[in-house]
């Protein structure tokens, strides 16, 4: 059960919508910002460590010398973007002013600030506060988008795609620390987490969700690598408090309050056992020694040990948006294997999932966590990830896998397209197991859509969590179930099946032979699948990827085959069991096949060949880099499938038919109310 709240002003202008995508707008505003900084950066002398260094010691400040002009200039521009943000009553009058009022009554030594102006056209105070954790990132955006543009911040662009730094939408955050606020009954006195806190998008979702008070602050914690990144952070919350309460105190000391619970360090190192293999530093003995450079560079690092107050407790609320990228090699990374048991070993493919391992040993043990990472968490069948979702299902209390499509719109965004998940475990809620449909919604529908994702109960159906299915009903794990109890499958019928270019296949087999068929290796809104290979290659068809070319016994059975994969049964199992782009094997394993009846297979072969024969009408061509696709949808003949569906139906024992037409429509035109559902309704 979600319990909603009103969401905080924030939001809606930090998220994508229609017609409004964010990272755009964001980059727009941002240009402003960073040549402000280059010009200060050029010009600034502040006594950063005065003013900057945490009041706790050990959290792993690190300021390199030949960065301290940027830090500076960025400082700077938080403290104006905070006043601009909280409408302070230095607003117009520079970098200066702003400086001077982020430290009234601290009684230091401040320094001057350049007088640079900065050009950013923002005239609402609730959208330039919304902004703030994206506008405070010294690193442009890494979108398609940007890379054709602009060529200006190339570099930034690849370095932020290497180390896999996407930035949260606001709405991703709410609805994560939504979820994590569920079930659980929660105490005043719960610490929140972020593992890798970036500027503060996560923080600021969990400062409002603890109530917005000043002390608030005392609750929430972040490590991240990047030494800007607690600076940024501090400035996104300190704008936050100031709003919520304008008489709380100067904003340096609001700032300090956050920022000694940030640590600069290597997640990935972080120590959580209790009898540690590898020897920790033990923190409060050598405390002037570690400050300089990011925890765990040399060695593994324990939360405790730098922020002793949470000693014994755990964190009640973990959240991340970890990297995706490889593993970046250090002097200590040696350790991470044995740090994380489960997906240590693999962190040279991704070092996502390290966090999800991470996230639930530091769990408090009635705690609740929410990780967003990439699609394969939930989809992939490769290690670590059948064993990271066996280790989370084995743990006490609810386990939810939320997935969702790159397209229409993306969870980052419609110009970061990646399919994503969001994995969600709850230890003071009952046992179960949820799940959610490999979701889509459009910018148009993203406001309605995030907060209403459909989950299902999948505990206990076989073969889960090995793997995973995307379903968000119960007469969808019921038709799951039915498959899965059939006992003969497409595999069982085929007689041998072969990865070949459409081009190879007339090369390689004689062209009277008709008991084949091929299936494309990707798929989308419906399954490439062709009852006559060599006609796609007659019809122009060049691509040299492979597809999967399927031998029958005899020349009715491919027929009938055929028919079976263009059911919305085949589709829909491809779906709910795969990635959303591959078809694998997986396919072939769970499609159920007529069992040995005669008539069936004739029926259906005779569907088959009738429905091929209205494909080859609708030849879809499409090209790209120089390469010919052709395709023949089957999906338009309704009534052929109808029928396919209804003979199926019939001997799986769920006449699910209704329901899937339904489904796919629901999956294809995403956005009901859309002229171009009206459009494909005018086509039928
Ligand atoms: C995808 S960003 C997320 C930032 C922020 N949480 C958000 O959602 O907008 C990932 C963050 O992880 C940080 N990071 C990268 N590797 C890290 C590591 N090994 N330990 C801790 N933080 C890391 C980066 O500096 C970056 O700020």
């Amino acid at each position: 059960m979600i319990h909603r709240r009103t969401p905080p002003d924030w939001v809606a202008p930090s998220s994508p919508g229609h017609n409004r995508p964010l990272v755009p707008r964001v980059e727009r505003l941002a240009r402003g910002v960073r040549a402000a900084a280059v010009q200060v950066q050029s010009r600034v002398d502040l006594p950063f460590e005065d003013l900057y260094r945490p009041t706790r010691v050990g959290v792993g400040f690190t300021l390199p010398d030949d960065d301290l002009a940027r830090r500076s200039a960025w400082a700077l521009l938080g403290e104006w973007l905070v006043a601009a943000s909280v409408r302070a009553p230095c607003l117009g009058q520079g970098l200066a002013a702003a400086h001077d009022w982020f430290w009234q009554g601290s009684g230091r030594e401040i320094g001057t600030a350049p007088d640079v102006d900065v050009d950013l056209e923002i005239g609402d105070a609730v959208e330039l506060r919304a902004l703030l954790p994206y506008l405070l990132d010294p690193m442009a955006a890494a979108t398609r988008r940007d890379v054709l543009s602009a060529q200006t911040t190339a570099h930034e662009r690849r370095s932020r795609k290497a180390s896999g730094v996407y930035y949260t939408p606001g709405d991703v955050a709410y609805l994560m620390v939504e979820r994590v606020l569920s079930g659980h009954a929660g105490t005043d006195e719960d610490l929140w987490i972020d593992l890798a806190h970036g500027s503060g998008v996560f923080l600021r979702a969990a400062f409002c969700a603890l109530g917005g008070r000043s002390e608030a602050a005392d609750r929430l914690y972040g490590v991240d690598l990047d030494p800007i990144a607690a600076e940024t952070a501090s400035f996104v919350l300190t704008a936050e408090d100031l709003v919520r309460n304008p008489d709380a105190g100067a904003p340096w000391e609001r700032w300090h309050r956050f920022r000694r619970n940030l640590a600069t360090g290597d997640a990935l190192l972080i120590d959580t056992s209790t009898t540690p293999a590898q020897p920790t530093l033990q923190f409060h003995t050598r405390t002037d020694a570690i400050d300089g450079h990011p925890l765990g560079r040399f060695e593994p690092w324990g939360l405790s040990a730098v922020f002793p107050e949470t000693a014994g407790r755990g964190f009640a609320r973990v959240i991340a948006n970890p990297p995706y990228a490889p593993l970046q090699r250090s002097a200590a990374t040696f350790h991470v294997p044995y740090l994380h048991g489960v997906t240590g070993r693999a962190a040279g493919a991704d070092i996502s999932p390290v966090f999800v391992e991470l996230a639930a040993n530091i769990l408090s043990d009635d705690g609740a966590l929410a990780v967003v990472l990439p699609l394969s968490v939930v989809s992939s069948t490769r290690a670590p990830f059948p064993e990271l979702r066996q280790q989370l299902a084995a743990q006490r209390g609810w386990l939810e896998f939320l997935s969702f499509d790159r397209v229409p719109d993306a969870l980052f965004g419609d110009d970061i397209k990646t399919r994503n998940a969001i994995v969600h475990l709850d230890r003071s809620a009952p046992s179960d197991l949820t799940v959610s449909p490999l979701y889509r919604w459009t910018s148009r529908t993203r406001e309605t859509a995030l907060p209403n994702i459909p989950v299902v109960s999948v505990a206990g159906v076989e073969g889960v969590p090995g793997a995973i299915p995307k379903i968000g009903s119960e007469w969808e794990r019921e038709l799951l179930s039915a498959c899965g109890t059939h006992g003969t499958y497409l595999e069982h019928w085929q007689s041998r099946r072969r990865q070949l270019p459409l081009e190879r296949v007339t090369r390689s087999v004689d062209d009277v032979q008709s008991d084949v068929l091929a299936l494309a290796p990707t798929a989308y809104n419906f399954l490439g699948v062709m009852r006559d290979p060599f006609r796609a290659v007659t019809d122009g068809h060049n691509s040299q990827n492979g597809f999967s070319i399927i031998q029958f016994s005899s020349e009715r059975d491919a027929s009938a085959a055929y028919a079976l994969l263009s059911s919305r049964l085949a589709f829909w199992l491809w779906h709910v069991t795969g990635d959303g782009f591959h078809v694998t094997s997986t396919l072939h394993h769970r499609l159920p096949i007529p069992p040995g009846d005669e008539d069936r297979i004739e029926r259906l072969a005779d569907l088959g060949d009738r429905l091929w024969k209205a494909a080859l009408e609708g030849p879809v061509v499409s090209s790209n880099r120089g390469r010919t696709t052709v395709a023949y949808p089957t999906w338009p003949y309704t009534e052929l499938i109808d029928q396919i569906d209804a003979e199926v139906g019939a001997y799986i024992g769920v006449a699910y038919g209704a329901r899937l037409a339904a489904w796919h429509e629901q999956l294809v035109v995403v956005d009901l109310d859309s002229e171009r559902r009206n459009l494909i309704r005018r086509k039928k």
